[in-house]
C-alpha cells in the first residue's frame, strides 16, 4: 500500500474494534483493484460520536462503516438517512458527498445476498423464527419482511426488547406478514418449531465457544435451514445442525457481503467478493469451507 498526497480515507467508528475484520477486508480490495484508498480503525467513544461525525467533513474523508455502539445513535448527526436504514432504525456506513454525510444500512441486504448466494435460500414464503433483538435482529428483520416471507417469529431473552422490535416492525410493515413474539422460555415448544422454515440467530451467543445452542434442533422438520450470524468460528449451533443433516450457513457470508456493499457505495466499483473472502479466511485461520 502506497499512501501519497491524494490517498482517500476510509474507516471505521466503533469501541473497542481490536477484532474487527473490516480493516483487512478493505484494504485487501482497494489494493486488489489498486485503487489509492486506505481504511483506517478510529475507536471513537460514545462521548465523542458526535465530534468524529464532523471530522468526516472536515477531514474530507470519504466515509466511514459505523458499528456497536453508535448504529443506532449516529442517524441524529447525519444530513441525510436512506429509507431502508431509516427503517431499519441503523446505519453501518456512511458517506461524505460533497460534505453532505449519508447514511445507509448494508447489513440487511448483506444478509440477503449471503443467503441467497452462499446459502441457496431464497426467503420469499418462509415461515421465519429470528432469536435476537439488536442492532442485527433489527436489519434481518425488516429485510426477511421485505422479501416477502410468510410469518415471523421473534424470539429474545428480555422480552421488553423483542415485544419492541415486534411493535415497530408491525408499524412500519403494517400487515405485510403476521409477526409475533414468543418468550424465550417457550421457544422449545414443539408445535411452533415443527411448522419453521428458517432459524436465524442474531444474538452474540456462539461467538464465545461457551456459547449455548439455545434451540433443541431435534424440534425441527427435516430440511429447516439454519442461519447462524457468527462469524469467527463454527458454532454449536451450526455444528448441531449439519449432525443433524440439516441445511446451515454460518455469518462469514454476510460479513463480507455487507463489506461488499459499503465498498461499492465509497468507491462506485464493484467489490472483489472473492478476494474479501480469502482474507477474512485467512484472518481468521479457518480452511476454506462454506461458512
Ligand atoms: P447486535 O447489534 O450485534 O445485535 P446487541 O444489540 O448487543 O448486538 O444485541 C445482542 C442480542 O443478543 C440481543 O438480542 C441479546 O438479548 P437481550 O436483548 O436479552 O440482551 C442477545 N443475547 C446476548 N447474550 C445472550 C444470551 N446469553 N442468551 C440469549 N440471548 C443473548
Amino acid at each position: 500500500m502506497k499512501i501519497d498526497g491524494k490517498t482517500k480515507i476510509v474507516g471505521i467508528f466503533g469501541y473497542p474494534l481490536a477484532h474487527s475484520l473490516s480493516p483487512h477486508l478493505h484494504n485487501a480490495a482497494f489494493d486488489e483493484l489498486a485503487l489509492d484508498f486506505v481504511y483506517l480503525p478510529f475507536w471513537v467513544q460514545s462521548k465523542n460520536l458526535e465530534v468524529a461525525v464532523r471530522a468526516i467533513r472536515s477531514l474530507n474523508m470519504v466515509g466511514v462503516n459505523v458499528t456497536i455502539p453508535h448504529k443506532e445513535r449516529i442517524m441524529a448527526y447525519l444530513d441525510e438517512v436512506a429509507p431502508d436504514a431509516r427503517m431499519m432504525g441503523a446505519v453501518n456506513t456512511v458517506l461524505n458527498r460533497k460534505g453532505k454525510l449519508i447514511g445507509y444500512n448494508t447489513d440487511g441486504q448483506g444478509f440477503i445476498d449471503s443467503l441467497e448466494g452462499e446459502g441457496e435460500l431464497n426467503p420469499n414464503g418462509k415461515r421465519v423464527m429470528l432469536l435476537g433483538a439488536g442492532g442485527a435482529a433489527r436489519a434481518i428483520s425488516s429485510v426477511l419482511i421485505q422479501e416477502g416471507i410468510a410469518s415471523l417469529t421473534i424470539v429474545n431473552r428480555t422480552q421488553r426488547r423483542g415485544e419492541e422490535l415486534v411493535h415497530h416492525l408491525k408499524r412500519i410493515f403494517k400487515n405485510r406478514c403476521p409477526i409475533d413474539f414468543l418468550e424465550f422460555g417457550k421457544r422449545n415448544l414443539e408445535a411452533r418449531l415443527r411448522e419453521i422454515n428458517l432459524f436465524v440467530n442474531a444474538t452474540s451467543v456462539g461467538l464465545n465457544p461457551e456459547g449455548d445452542l439455545l434451540i433443541n434442533l431435534d424440534l425441527f422438520s427435516p430440511g429447516t435451514f439454519i442461519h447462524d450470524i457468527v462469524y469467527n468460528r463454527k458454532t454449536e449451533l451450526l455444528e448441531a445442525a449439519e449432525q443433524r443433516g440439516l441445511p446451515c450457513l454460518g455469518g462469514l457470508g454476510m460479513l463480507i457481503r455487507q463489506a461488499a456493499l459499503s465498498f461499492e457505495i465509497w468507491t462506485h466499483r464493484k467489490a472483489p467478493i472473492q478476494k474479501m473472502r480469502d482474507t477474512a479466511e485467512k484472518e481468521l485461520g479457518m480452511k476454506k469451507r462454506r461458512t
